[in-house]
């Protein structure tokens, strides 16, 4: 089945073209120069670059996938959770299509897609059927289990999420947006060029009781200590602590619930050096991550959660809404 899938939750407009689960192209428009000035997302000002670059992207995707609209046979389109303002723009343009089309229009949740992105190509059936996950990116922590399909949370963030909590760092630092890449980087240079003796600062890993997350702590920890150390010395100290918190609560999980399988989705999942400790964590046998292009948002992992839950997704009519839960469904 040839699909069009449409992601405008936030500030990335995106367009993919899928053959059932093999993407036949992608191509994603991130807004940072239009959020610059405001050194964070206005929904307002991302609505209106998605409604302006939405008509391109699709003509772009559909030109480099060699698929001519009138073959396209479904639309599939981020319903939430997201931004209103601009999940409307997603939703209204997947509307017309399916309108004008004459093709079915089916909704999937923006988290079900990071969920999935680390399958993407792959036929449904090499997904294993029971994983911890972690959904880590600018608007969520979560961790949870999933067994065949059913979801069970069992613990989310209480204040700022993970990868929001680098971007405000990134802002107290005076570095630019998004901060997750350039925290990650200078993480990065620090371990190859300092020896470990210089760098000894360190931050407190909250640690809530349960599986749940908070990140406030540690942005005000920052905020108190900028000004005594080298922006290196918190950076550092501030990765340590902010994915040290992660990898304490998936020991945790694999500990009680013996499941030795990891799936993580999300932008934050693109982080280095979450990417070598977690992989010493003990007992753990496979951790599945997305590519490096389906960590942050792009339309490909929606049209391919689709893809593996089509069964489950009912067709959407013209009276479509957007979801406004936080959750994922
Ligand atoms: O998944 P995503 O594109 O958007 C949401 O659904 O929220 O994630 C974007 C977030 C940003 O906060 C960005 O700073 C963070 O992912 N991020 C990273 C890295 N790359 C992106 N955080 C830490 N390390 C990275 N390498
Ligand atoms: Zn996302």
């Amino acid at each position: 089945m040839k699909i069009l899938a449409i992601e405008t939750s936030c500030d990335d407009t995106s367009i993919a073209i899928l053959n059932d689960n093999i993407v036949l192209s992608t191509v994603t428009y991130s807004q940072y120069e239009e959020h610059k000035i405001t050194k964070g997302v206005v929904p307002e000002t991302a609505s209106r670059v998605h409604s302006k670059k939405i008509f391109v992207l699709i003509n772009e995707a559909l030109e480099q996938s060699n698929i001519k609209m009138n073959e396209i046979e479904a639309i599939v389109v981020t319903s939430g959770p997201g931004l209103l303002p601009t999940l409307q723009v997603g939703v209204t343009v997947a509307k017309m299509l399916s309108y004008l089309l004459n093709v079915p229009l089916y909704p999937v949740n923006h988290l079900k897609g990071h969920l999935y992105s680390p399958f993407i190509d792959q036929k449904k059936e090499k997904i294993p059927n029971k994983f911890i996950f972690l959904l880590i990116s600018g608007g969520h922590t979560i961790i949870g289990i999933y067994d065949k399909k059913k979801i069970n949370i069992l613990g989310n963030t209480l204040d700022d999420a993970i990868g929001e909590a680098y971007d405000k760092v990134a802002r107290l630092l005076n570095f630019e947006l998004p901060g997750g890449p350039i925290i990650d980087s200078i993480y990065h240079s620090i371990t190859l060029t300092k020896k470990s003796d210089e760098m000894t600062l360190s931050a407190p890993i909250t640690n809530l009781a349960k599986y749940n997350f908070s990140y406030s702590g540690l942005k005000s920890w920052v905020i108190q200590n900028k000004k005594k150390h080298s922006y290196e010395e918190i950076v550092f100290a501030f990765q340590n602590a902010a994915i040290g918190q992660l990898l304490n609560k998936v020991k945790k999980a694999v500990d009680e619930y013996k499941i030795y399988d990891l799936v993580i989705g999300g932008g934050v999942s693109a982080n280095k050096y979450l990417r070598s400790e977690i992989k010493k964590i003990d007992d753990i046998k496979n951790i599945y991550f997305p590519k490096l292009i389906y960590t942050t948002d792009n339309a490909a992992m929606i049209g391919y959660a689709f893809y593996v839950e089509k069964s489950l997704i009912e067709k959407e009519d013209l009276l479509m809404d957007v979801l406004l839960t936080k959750g994922i469904k």
